[in-house]
Formats: C-alpha cells, sequence, structure tokens
C-alpha cells in the first residue's frame, strides 16, 4: 500500500512537472524579457554538489545527501543554472536519483522561473561516478584500437548509464592532444597525432550525442570537448602551466580536434585552465571570441574549469581581485562559471550589470546559449524516469568493455615469439601491478584521482586473478614489489627457477591534473631493480606495463623477453590481458604515442628535419623506445602491392587512391591497423617528416590477404602557411605505409 502511494504521488509529480511558459527555441527571447538580472546570472552560476549537501564542502556527511535550506537557497535565492560533480566519490543509481529527483523538486517548488537545473558530470572513461557501471580503458587506451566504431560504441554505452542516473551533461571527451608523454593527463588523451585525435574525438561525440545533436533523446548525453585550447601544451608538462605556443602551432596541432568535434556537432567545451604566452585563456577573447566563435562557429555552450575565474586573481594575477577576474572573463567569452563553492561569481556579476560595466545584452547571449542546451538535452520532467537502471553494468556493456580491451593492448617486444603463453607453463606473476584493480583503473574511477581501494568492485579480475583462470595451478603470485619501495628477496629470487616465465606488472598510482605532476618521466627506480633482479634469475621476463603514461624503461627493456603496454585497461581487463598473453585473443594494439627511451628526448613522430639530425649528421636523432603505430601481432603480418592512382573526386578536383595488400602469413586470424603517412618533400613552412593522413583497422583471416584502400584529396596536401592559414603548394609527397614508400605529384 505504502509503495502504492509513492508511487501515485511519484506519478502526479511526474505529470505535473510545469513547463515553463515560453519553453522553446522560438520562446528564449521571451524568456529573456521576462528572467530578472538576479535570474540570468544564477543561469550562468555553476555550483558543486558538495555546496547543497549536508556537511561541508570536501567533507559531506555520510552518505551523501542533499540539505533542503542550501538547496532552498541555491535555487530561489541564488537561481543557480547548473550542478556539477560528485561529492567525492561514486553513487549507486538510486542515491543519484534522490540527488537529481531533489533538486527537480525544488526548482519546481522554489524557482519562479521554472528552468531546470543542467547536472554535468565526469563520465570519462564510462559512468564512472555511478557504482557498478561499466569502466572502460583510459581514453588514451582506446586510441591504441584505433577503431572510432567501436569508441562510438564506448561513448553511447557511456551516455546510457549517465542517463540512467538522471545526468544529461558529460564533460568529456578530452580533446587535447598528447604532445608532451611526461603530463598528468596524458592518459586521458587520444594521444600525440591531431588526425588520430580528430577522428576518435568524432566517434566519441557521435556516441554521445547520437546522430542529431539539436535534440537528444533519453539515451544520449551532450558531450563537453575539453580544454579549448592548447592545455596539453604546456612547456614544463606540468600540469595548469603557461604554454609558448605558435599560430601555426595551435592551428596544425591543437585545433583540428575541436574543429572536429564542432562539425560533429558537440553541444558544449570546457576552456583551458592554463595561459598561453602569457595570457590565461579564460581571459583571452582572441581564443573564446574570435577563434572559437568566428572562425571555428561553435555555437554550443562554453563553460570554465574549476575555479578559473578565482584563479585569474590567485594563480595568474592578471585580476586585482575577484570582481575584476569575473569582468575579465564574462568579457573575453565564457557562458557558465564552474565557481564551484560559492556564490562570489553570482553576487559579483550582479553587481558588475547593476553598475553597468557589463551589458545585459552581454548575459543574454550566453543565458540564450544555456537556455537552448537545456532545452536540446533535458525533457521537463523527471529526468531520473527514463528506465535504463537495468542497463547499468550489463553484460552486453561489459563486453564491449572487453571488447576494447582485446583490441587496445598493445605488445610492443616479443622475443623468439616467447608469447603466447602455453597452458602447461609454470608462471609466477609478480609486481605492484599484477594484483590491484586501482592499477588497472587510473584516476576518474569511482573518485577523482581513483587511489581508494575503497571503492574498487572486488567481482572483478586483476591481472593475476585473470591469469589463474585460465592457467589455474600452473600460476603463482608474489607481490615483490612495491611501487616506490623493493626489499632484495634471495631466496625467493632462488626459487623463481622453478617457473618457465616469470610476468612481471608495473607501473604506477593512478593520478591525475595537479596530484599527477612527476619530475622524471622514468619508471621509479625500486620497480626497476627489482625487475633487473627477475631478469638476473635467467628466467624469461615478460613486463607488463599499467601506467598513466609511458614510464622510461630503457635500463630493462632491452633483457625482457616480451613487453606489453596494458595502459590503463579498466576493470574488465583481467581475464581479456590472460587471453591475449595464453593466445586466445590475438593482439591489434597500436601505440597512439611515441614510447620515449629518455627524459631528454621526448620528440613526437611527426617532429621536423632539424629534430632528426643525430650527432653523426645522419636522420637517426628520434630513436624512441618505440614509434608512434607500433603494435605486434602473434601472426606474421605482410605488407605488399602499395599502387597508387590518381582520379578525380565529384568536384572534379584531383585525389589519389592509394591501396596495399596485407598477407597474414600465419595460421592465425589477425587484425591490423594500416597507417598511412604524407611527407611534404619541400614547402614554405618547415614540414613534418611525416604527418598520419589515414588509417584503417580490417581483419585478416588465417593465411589469408585484406586489401586496404584510402582516398587522398587535394586538402589532405596542405598545411598551415607563414599567414597561419591553412595553404597548398605543389611538389612532390612520399607515402608511406609500413615499410612501402610510394609518391604523389601535385602542382595546383
Ligand atoms: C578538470 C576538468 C573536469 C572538471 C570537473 C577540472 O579540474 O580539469 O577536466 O571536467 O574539473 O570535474
Amino acid at each position: 500500500m505504502g509503495a502504492l502511494i509513492l508511487g501515485l504521488v511519484f506519478f502526479l509529480h511526474v505529470t505535473q512537472a510545469q513547463t515553463p511558459p515560453n519553453w522553446n527555441k522560438e520562446g528564449i527571447p521571451n524568456l529573456l524579457k521576462e528572467m530578472t538580472i538576479e535570474e540570468k546570472v544564477g543561469q550562468m552560476t555553476q555550483i558543486n554538489l558538495d555546496v547543497i549537501c549536508e556537511g561541508e564542502i570536501y567533507k559531506l556527511v555520510e552518505p551523501h545527501h542533499l540539505q533542503q535550506s542550501k538547496l532552498d537557497e541555491a535555487i530561489a535565492q541564488w537561481h543557480v543554472g547548473s550542478v556539477l560533480n560528485c561529492g567525492g566519490h561514486a553513487y549507486p543509481v538510486d542515491q543519484w536519483h534522490q540527488i537529481i529527483r531533489g533538486i527537480e523538486q525544488t526548482v519546481e517548488a522554489k524557482s519562479r522561473m521554472k528552468i531546470p537545473v543542467l547536472y554535468g558530470i565526469d563520465a570519462i572513461h564510462g559512468a564512472n561516478y555511478v557504482m557498478g557501471s561499466t569502466l572502460f580503458p583510459q581514453q588514451l587506451a582506446q586510441a591504441a584500437t584505433f577503431n572510432p566504431a567501436l569508441i562510438q560504441q564506448v561513448a553511447e554505452i557511456t551516455a546510457i548509464e549517465t542517463r540512467a542516473v538522471g545526468i544529461p551533461w558529460n564533460f568529456s571527451p578530452v580533446l587535447d592532444v598528447g604532445r608532451n608523454p611526461a603530463w598528468s593527463r596524458f592518459f586521458e588523451t587520444y594521444g600525440e597525432d591531431p588526425y588520430l585525435c580528430s577522428v576518435m574525438g568524432q566517434g566519441a561525440i557521435q556516441g554521445y550525442q547520437g546522430g542529431n545533436a539539436t535534440q537528444l533523446d533519453n539515451q544520449h548525453v551532450a558531450a563537453c570537448m575539453k580544454h579549448f585550447l592548447g592545455y596539453s601544451g604546456a612547456r614544463t608538462g606540468k600540469d595548469r602551466t603557461p604554454a609558448y605556443l605558435s599560430d601555426i602551432q595551435l592551428r596544425e596541432i591543437y585545433m583540428p580536434s575541436f574543429q572536429a568535434a564542432i562539425d560533429a556537432g558537440a553541444m558544449t567545451v570546457m576552456i583551458n585552465s592554463g595561459e598561453i604566452n602569457g595570457i590565461p585563456v579564460h581571459a583571452n577573447p582572441k581564443i573564446l571570441v574570435e577563434l572559437l566563435r568566428n572562425e571555428m562557429h561553435f555555437t554550443g555552450m562554453a563553460v570554465t574549469d574549476w575555479e578559473d575565474v578565482i584563479k585569474l586573481v590567485k594563480v595568474h594575477h592578471v585580476a586585482v581581485d575577484l570582481k575584476e577576474a569575473v569582468y575579465q572573463a564574462v568579457m573575453a567569452g565564457i557562458d557558465m562559471c564552474m565557481v564551484p563553492n560559492d556564490y562570489d561569481f553570482t553576487r559579483l556579476l550582479i553587481e558588475l550589470v547593476k553598475e553597468g560595466r557589463i551589458s545585459e545584452q552581454r548575459l543574454d547571449q550566453s543565458v540564450a546559449r544555456i537556455l537552448e542546451l537545456k532545452m536540446n538535452v533535458a525533457k521537463i520532467g523527471d529526468a531520473t524516469a527514463v528506465g535504463l537502471k537495468d542497463k547499468i553494468g550489463c553484460d552486453a556493456h561489459i563486453k564491449v568493455a572487453q571488447q576494447v580491451v582485446a583490441e587496445s593492448i598493445t605488445l610492443l617486444q616479443n622475443k623468439n615469439n616467447i608469447l603466447p603463453l602455453k597452458k602447461e607453463s609454470k608462471i609466477m606473476v609478480t609486481g605492484p601491478a599484477a594484483h590491484s584493480l586501482i592499477l588497472m583503473n587510473g584516476a576518474w574511477s569511482r573518485t577523482w584521482q581513483g587511489v581508494d581501494t575503497t571503492w574498487e568492485d572486488q567481482s572483478k579480475m586483476t591481472v593475476v586473478e585473470g591469469l589463474r583462470s585460465l592457467g589455474g595451478r600452473n600460476v603463482s603470485y608474489r607481490r615483490g614489489c612495491e611501487l616506490s619501495s623493493y626489499k632484495k628477496d634471495e631466496k625467493w629470487l632462488k626459487s623463481l627457477k622453478k617457473n618457465d616465465v616469470i610476468i612481471a606488472c608495473v607501473g604506477e598510482l593512478p593520478s591525475t591534473e595537479k596530484p599527477g605532476d612527476i619530475d622524471d618521466l622514468s619508471l621509479e627506480k625500486a620497480q626497476i631493480k627489482f625487475v633487473n633482479d627477475l631478469i638476473k634469475t635467467g628466467k624469461p621476463v615478460i613486463l607488463v606495463l599499467l601506467e598513466n603514461r609511458p614510464r622510461l624503461i630503457e635500463p630493462i627493456a632491452e633483457q625482457c623477453a616480451a613487453i606489453i603496454m596494458a595502459y590503463q585497461p579498466g576493470d574488465n581487463a583481467g581475464e581479456v590481458l590472460a587471453k591475449i598473453l595464453y593466445g586466445e585473443i590475438n593482439p591489434s594494439g597500436k601505440l597512439p604515442f611515441t614510447y620515449p627511451k629518455f627524459n631528454q628526448s621526448l620528440l613526437t613522430y611527426d617532429h621536423k628535419h632539424s629534430e632528426a639530425l643525430d650527432q653523426k649528421f645522419g636522420e637517426n636523432a628520434y630513436q624512441p623506445q618505440w614509434p608512434f603505430g607500433h603494435g605486434m601481432s602473434y601472426s606474421q603480418l605482410e605488407y605488399k602491392n602499395l599502387k597508387i592512382s590518381k582520379a578525380r573526386n565529384a568536384s572534379a578536383k584531383p585525389t589519389w587512391i592509394v591501396s596495399v595488400e596485407v598477407e597474414n602469413k600465419s595460421n592465425r586470424p589477425a587484425q591490423e591497423t594500416v597507417l598511412l603517412y604524407l611527407h611534404d618533400q619541400v614547402a614554405s613552412v618547415t614540414p613534418s617528416v611525416k604527418k598520419l593522413k589515414r588509417f584503417d583497422k580490417k581483419n585478416i583471416p588465417a593465411n589469408g590477404i585484406a586489401l586496404y584502400e584510402f582516398v587522398i584529396g587535394t586538402e589532405d596536401l596542405s598545411f598551415i602557411g607563414r599567414s597561419a592559414k591553412p595553404e597548398i603548394e605543389g611538389g612532390i609527397w612520399d607515402v608511406y605505409v609500413g615499410d612501402l614508400k610510394g609518391q604523389i605529384e601535385f602542382q595546383p
């Protein structure tokens, strides 16, 4: 009976949910006329969930729940337009529903305009703040699949599991190009290449938002491309430190992934917390208006990053006080401010408008974008009633996560075909990453930094558990070493002789943003010493890497029999990794970045010729541990018959069809990604030694052949010229596919 009454109350609540008057795009001008300055500024205000929960900010009362008086203040007094984040850790779906419903009900009861509050969250490798949700490999690993259709599926599932709890806005994908492997957010990128980032990013946008970017259904979420622009270009590689980027670099390297996302209909953008050439991006109208709006034609909504208006005063020192900072950011072009822990932004912006320093028209511009976004993503009524609860972490979703793991894991070295392992082999699994779900998951996993083991899902398999599920008693385990400390145990090392192989799982503790800054890219000395001792046993050592970024392993790499890059594959990876090691799955991942060998040699694959010059006056200075695009298969794959033919496309422009065959000379089916690069032999802006222009992944049956075909157009021959605009000059381009080479000639 109780349930019946509750159900009835709920039904009434849903059906009585009122639509604000003029709640359609044509009605926006009328809505703006009706709204007070306070209500408009409130729409531009985004607060942290902590602000409206019981307890203190960052110290909420467990279990976290809304405090009605604080919520009333946010809605009735400050007219807050958006709330973000969880209060420090993930929630089960029902707890999310209580929070989202609580906010909605307060809007209905206490807000004059009844404009829905837009809830935003970081669901960046699955709905990571929803307990029981599907965790996917981090973005860097996703890029290693070179499979944009799969990445679209990842985003579709993430959207469903996010929407299931009532949240319609996701702060993802990261479209910053990973140019500096030391950067604490390297694992959040799609790697070092602008084209790869563009293609993968478009897949993610399509998956999050569905086909129709102007009106989402209740299975999709608004995407947020971040962090515009140049965030990953910091000179030191430390988080939120200055980038010094020329117009040419900005346009050649950092803009394409954002342009591709805008073209795919990305609804929102988050701004870079850092500075470019001495100007904080949050205070730079050249980037936020001239570039983003006028040149790149972005019409969606721009949100600041965390506390970034405050940082204009406290970190960047470009504003004398917060009021000046609010003025600078709003006049530079932000629409919504992720304040997020007080109402100072709101109060000061109201003052600035009332004093006439900022016009109401300026507010209207941003509020119109916010209202339109809300109309596009949120149906009025109960956001939690979408009926997707059962989909959270369902088998079908886990299967896709496993597929991503299978296609991302990258075989870097395999001497004497030590891999795949035989089932009867005696294996010692060891190392600080061998039995740790947090190291598999990485940051943004149930908590921000992802290091709190309380939130691990114990039903999931670690690497050693995965191996045991296949190898049974032949698999032994001993931790052997900590992440940063190692005590040699001679007796144990001697006993390792009994084994056929040693699998050493090494890596780093998850981290992101400022806590992830490092001074040395090398793998921790303790782990290097440990692996060296394992090598000295004379038994073949297979190294498995679980890390935020490519930690240098030069002192041990050569002596390891095999090396596998597992990235941060998520907690669905244990069994899949084991299947790869035992050969039930043929690896097909390829590095989406250059794996460096030394701290002072952090070249990207698309470096300039001058950077390739070595001490002996050759062109061999690019000597990474492994190059971009490297990744082996258990099959022997031979590239042959590169053919280039010239044609014309529908608009009579010249195009080139490049085809190549890949033969699988083994009895195992394989998957292979073919990468096509161009090298401009001469250009008025120094050309790179090569640039990725196309890639394609295909299945190749055992002893079969696959044909790959690529179409290259004149736009692929363009570069950012001296005028900082795309230019095409006549000349010759080398075409590189695997170890094959051809040429294209073109005169405009
Ligand atoms: C990060 C963003 C994130 C935001 C909200 C910031 O610190 O830089 O990537 O979306 O927090 O959690």
